[in-house]
């Protein structure tokens, strides 16, 4: 077994065992990858202030993400077709978050589906909606959420419209991969994944097949997706969608101050500063640096959740220092997972806990939720001087 001490060791595993498709799926942003790139490298110019002499003991890295009690402050993302990164991805991902006392949230273009992981799990999970023209099946996804009990649903506001990424494209991506030479060869290195799939509940989107009129097969799917994703959402209908719903609702993609005051006003429980891991407008800002502005917008009103680039435990305790109460991790546990299925999950959120603690006890704390502005030590431009 090799030793895993790093999310960059479940990285390199997943890439050699995932078909080429999925790993390029994830592990891309939209067009020049700027914003993609930005989200991790501003990360690193953040620095931590190192104290010395403080009593070390009974440290903890628990809180609460919306009144629920975490074991740290670390939700796992929504992710679109996580069951191809791994055979019954979706299951053995909510199972692990379950176990370590973290938040799982259930993507719309999931592979297992709502009920799926309701019936493989014992504690209440998140669902992440994508509001589709298709009003009856937008209803009847919120009220199969409801019956699975799920705790919050995550409205996902910045995507509209699909980001472009080139890979994929190129790629032919779909779910289950199509046979063509190409990807033949390529599946033909990857006989661990391949066994897996053959045993796995779904190979198609779970919450969708059989559930919209019409829809019978993956290409159709492709077309009523790109069809269907409703580009006329705003506020209106969001608190349409939050009456339907009736329970705690979370905005997931705010990167404006204005945005966040909005969301704040409707009454959201937690929104995410997110830009879709760079997947969605390239020549956005990283989330690590719109968080003070928005921090400074909501006022507290509402709970603030970052995502996007988190790699490490060390970036959790940035985004916690500079005033989120709660993160989110996309590719840092998918790459866990198509490393080493459920195990990697779990291995991938030790990892960010170990390095969560460690950091908070050398900058000379004992808690997470004690975790301020006075642990980081901030370049004065970091803001930047942008104008609008
Ligand atoms: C492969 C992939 C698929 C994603 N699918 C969804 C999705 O279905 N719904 C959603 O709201 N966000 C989706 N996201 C965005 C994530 O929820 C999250 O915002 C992002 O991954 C955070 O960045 P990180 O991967 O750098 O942690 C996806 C991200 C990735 C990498």
């Amino acid at each position: 077994m090799p030793v895993i001490t790093n999310i960059e060791d479940l990285k390199r595993i997943y890439q050699r065992r995932v078909p080429r498709m999925f790993y390029d799926y994830a592990e891309s942003g939209s067009w020049t990858e700027q914003t993609f790139r930005d989200n991790c490298s501003d990360f690193d110019l953040i620095r931590l202030r190192q104290r010395v002499a403080v009593d070390m003991s009974g440290r903890s890295t628990a809180s609460q993400m919306i009144g629920q009690d975490v074991a740290m402050p670390v939700a796992l993302a929504p992710v679109g077709l996580t069951g191809m990164q791994h055979a019954d991805g979706e299951i053995k991902a909510a199972k692990a978050a379950e176990a370590f006392g973290v938040p799982f949230t259930l993507s719309t273009m999931s592979i297992n589906s709502i009920e799926d992981v309701a019936e493989a799990t014992s504690k209440p999970f998140w669902f992440q909606l994508y509001t589709m023209k298709d009003e009856d099946y937008v209803s009847r996804l919120i009220q199969r959420a409801k019956d699975a009990k799920c705790s919050a649903l995550v409205i996902t506001l910045d995507l509209q419209i699909l980001g472009q990424r080139h890979k994929d494209l190129k790629n032919g991506l779909s779910a289950p991969p199509k046979l063509t030479p190409r990807t033949i060869a390529n599946l033909a290195t990857k006989w661990r994944w391949g066994i897996g799939m053959l045993g796995a509940k779904r190979r198609h989107f779970g919450n969708i097949v059989g559930h919209v009129k019409g829809v019978s097969d993956t290409s159709q799917l492709n077309a009523w997706t790109t069809e269907q994703f409703d580009p006329t959402l705003d506020w209106g209908k969001i608190e349409k969608l939050m009456d339907q719903w009736g329970g705690k609702v979370i905005f997931k993609g705010i990167m404006d101050a204005e945005d966040a005051k909005m969301a704040a006003k409707l009454g959201a429980d937690a929104i995410v500063v997110s830009n879709h891991g760079g997947r969605q407008l390239d020549g956005a800002l990283s989330t690590i640096r719109m968080l003070p502005a928005i921090m400074d917008a909501v006022g507290g009103q509402t709970e603030v959740f970052l995502d996007s680039g988190i790699r490490s435990g060390q970036d959790v305790l940035k985004a916690l220092a500079l005033g989120a109460q709660g993160t989110m991790i996309g590719r840092a546990f998918v790459y866990g997972l198509g490393a080493q299925g459920q195990q990697g999950v779990s291995t991938a959120l030790e990892v960010i806990q170990k390095e969560l603690d460690t950091t908070m006890a050398l900058c000379g704390e004992r808690k997470v939720t004690a975790l301020g502005r006075h642990n980081l030590l901030v370049p004065e431009d970091f803001g930047g001087r942008w104008q609008d």
